[in-house]
């Protein structure tokens, strides 16, 4: 029993190789406790695009914006959002950061004072499912 690992080793794996095995081992651990993580605590990890994606046409962020893959009159009174995802900016001078995104949707005005872009009552949480959504348009 107690030479059971060694034995347990195939002779065929080159000693160069084992460490490898184990550092898969805690590649794998690593990926899993990081995914335990997010099951506990998804509002703070981040959001979920498909639910933004029906939050902003439950919203009607439409009335105002073109936003593929979101149904509704497209309105001009704000700027399209496609390709949110590779925008340098938000609103001509806020870091496009996620966080900064949802803060934005939670709160235009605390971000940029008198913009247009009104406060929709959005939550935090709403919004951060928003911003996930908008990442992903490329
Ligand atoms: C009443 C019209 C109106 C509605 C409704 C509205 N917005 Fe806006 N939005 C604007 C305007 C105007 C701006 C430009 C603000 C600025 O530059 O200061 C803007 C800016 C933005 C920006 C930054 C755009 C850029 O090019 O930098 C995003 C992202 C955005 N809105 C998302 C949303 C989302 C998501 C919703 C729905 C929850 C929404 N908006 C609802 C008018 C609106």
């Amino acid at each position: 029993m107690r030479n059971h690992f060694a034995r347990s080793v195939p002779r065929s794996v080159p000693f160069y190789a084992r460490p490898l095995g184990v550092l898969g081992l805690c590649v794998a651990l690593a990926a899993c406790s990081e995914q335990g993580e997010r099951d506990m605590k998804p509002a703070v990890a981040g959001g979920d695009p498909a639910r933004g994606q029906g939050l902003m046409a439950q919203y009607q962020c439409t009335a105002c914006h073109a936003i593929p893959g979101v149904p509704g009159a497209a309105g001009n009174a704000g700027p399209p959002l496609d390709g949110f995802g590779r925008r340098s900016y938000i609103a001509g001078g806020i870091p496009n950061t996620p966080g900064a995104l949802a803060r934005w949707l939670d709160n235009p005005q605390s971000m940029k004072p008198g913009t247009p872009m009104p406060d929709l009552g959005v939550s935090l949480e709403e919004a951060r499912h928003m911003a996930a959504y908008l990442a992903t348009l490329r």
